[in-house]
């Protein structure tokens, strides 16, 4: 889909969809929906009244013009109460507006700056709304379909009467488009079978990712895994036909303010290994390399955008199988940092590669890590597909993140750390055991991986629940979401 902006006046532009909006206990329409419906002799006013159409947030009311302006359609979108507008309203709103374009097959479409002038609101920051809705939730997952029926919106023009406007709304344009096509091909590499995303799939992407970018890319296979002592990625990964990797992309920038290294957790698959799960919980494990995903989508923008932080991406990517090679229940590995592990159980494999990841991180002298990791079903359990939990050894980094995840529509919530959540993970007889009980499943996770963190500040960001959806909902499609690559983002950019 292309996005650009034109000035003109709605009324009066030839397109197969006019998108035009209304909050909600608004009666008569003012503003570009105003002059639309002057235009449309009151068209727009009396369906208002005669079809009840309130403003809710994301319905919709679509009208034929029977040639009376240029536009073949009109789409009225509801923007909700005005009171709770903001720039999350605009997302989803324009994602409703290419929903029902797509629907009606509408290959140019023309919309109204949703939010323009309202609330503060800057045009530039409304424009990256209206193109992060519409990319965001016009996105399909399709090419494995013979017969696809998709039909995508080919052009998503923004009509602005206002000249001095223009410029913002292009640069708004540009950050939208640049974030939300990271975030879709975030969502593609999560999405895609593991017999096409392979570690080495993923290490060449990451390659091939960091040349066009002008990134630095360094990856560790085979013997240089042991001799770099990734001997917990070496353990998770050997029991598979698709050896293991460490993939490391820098953006360094010449002058940087600090230095942040994220860290993803790359599990191509996880079958859960000689713990082996249950079938119906195998089921989409394919999305536990979301971590990896989402930290190279994100530096994928950040390359773009160019700000004066220093990102470094740190990803273990491996398959967690099962064969006679398999690392074993009561196994006792060494971590990088040479930390000994019992083996608990051969499914909490994500902090055993997070292990040796966060080592290395740690070793580099970042002023913060952030690791991003599908890492327990207890997350998910706690916090349902809505909230990414968040935890950590410093709270103004949790309470930072968490602010840019709250400012993008991608939510948090904290989750607790502390000695009574480290003791369920006592091992008799090594420095720590990779599980424990049921208990705070998602924290014994978080405090399993703070032994590998240093004094670094750092955050971990468990998306079990929140990278995937079993629904859709507003901008975000069933399956992978790309959560948190705008969080990622808006963090770094200091937004
Ligand atoms: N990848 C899973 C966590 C997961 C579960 C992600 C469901 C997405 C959806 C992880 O490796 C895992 O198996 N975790 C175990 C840990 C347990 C054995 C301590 C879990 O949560 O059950
Ligand atoms: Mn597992
Ligand atoms: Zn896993």
């Amino acid at each position: 889909m292309d996005i650009s902006v034109q000035q003109g006046e709605l009324a009066q532009v030839s397109c197969d969809l006019l998108v035009v909006n209304l909050f909600a206990g608004v009666t008569a329409p003012a503003g570009g929906t105003g002059a639309v419906d002057a235009a449309l002799g009151g068209w727009i006013s009396k369906a208002i009244a005669e079809q009840d159409f309130k403003g809710k947030l994301n319905s919709t009311l679509l009208l034929d013009t029977h040639g009376a302006i240029p536009a073949t359609r009109v789409l009225l979108v509801g923007l909700g109460e005005s009171a709770k507008f903001g720039a999350e309203q605009i997302r989803q709103a324009s994602s409703a507006a290419i929903k029902a374009a797509k629907k009606v097959k509408a290959k140019t479409v023309v919309t109204i700056l949703h939010g323009a002038g309202i609330a503060g609101l800057p045009a530039e920051s409304c424009a990256q709304a209206v193109a992060e809705g519409a990319l965001l939730g016009g996105y399909s997952f399709a090419k494995y379909k013979s017969k696809n029926e998709d039909v995508p919106v080919e052009k998503l023009i923004i009509v602005e009467h206002d000249a001095a406007k223009i410029a913002d709304i292009e640069k708004g344009i540009y950050l939208g488009t640049t974030i939300a096509t990271a975030v879709n091909t975030t969502r593609d590499l999560a999405n895609e079978p593991p017999n096409v995303v392979t570690p080495q799939f993923l290490a060449e992407y990451a390659r091939q990712m960091s040349a066009e970018l002008g990134l630095q890319c360094t990856i560790w296979e085979g013997e240089q895994l042991v001799a770099e002592r990734m001997n917990c990625l070496l353990a998770v990964g050997r029991a598979s036909a698709n050896p293991p990797c460490f993939i490391r992309v820098d953006y360094s920038p010449e002058s940087a303010s600090k230095r942040v290294a994220l860290v993803g957790k790359g599990l191509c698959y996880d079958s859960g290994g000689l713990s082996l799960k249950p079938a119906e919980h195998m089921r989409h494990m394919k999305t536990d390399m979301a971590g990896a995903a989402s930290v190279l989508g994100a530096l994928s923008v950040i390359a773009r955008l160019k700000p004066g932080v220093a990102v470094s991406a740190f990803l273990p990517i491996c398959e967690n199988m099962v064969s006679g090679t398999s690392y074993k229940v009561d196994d006792v590995l060494t971590a990088r940092n040479g930390v000994t592990i019992e083996i608990d159980n051969t499914d909490a494999e994500g902090r055993l590669v997070l292990a040796d990841a966060l080592s290395v991180a740690a070793e580099g002298g970042f002023d913060e890590i952030i690791d991003v990791a599908t890492l327990t079903g207890g997350c998910m359990v706690a916090l349902a597909r809505r909230w990414t939990g968040i935890m950590g050894n410093n709270q103004p980094l949790i309470d930072a993140i968490s602010a840019a995840g709250n400012h993008v529509g991608e939510r948090m919530w904290n989750l607790p750390l502390d000695e009574e959540i480290r003791e369920m993970l006592d091992s008799d007889i090594a420095d720590i055991k990779n599980s424990g009980t049921r208990e705070a499943s998602a924290s014994q996770g978080g405090v399993f991986l703070q032994e590998f963190v240093g004094d670094t500040p750092w955050a971990h960001l468990d998306i079990a629940g929140t990278s995937m959806l079993d629904k859709d909902r507003a901008y975000e499609p069933k399956g992978c979401t790309g959560v948190p690559v705008r969080t990622l983002v808006a963090y770094v950019m200091g937004w």
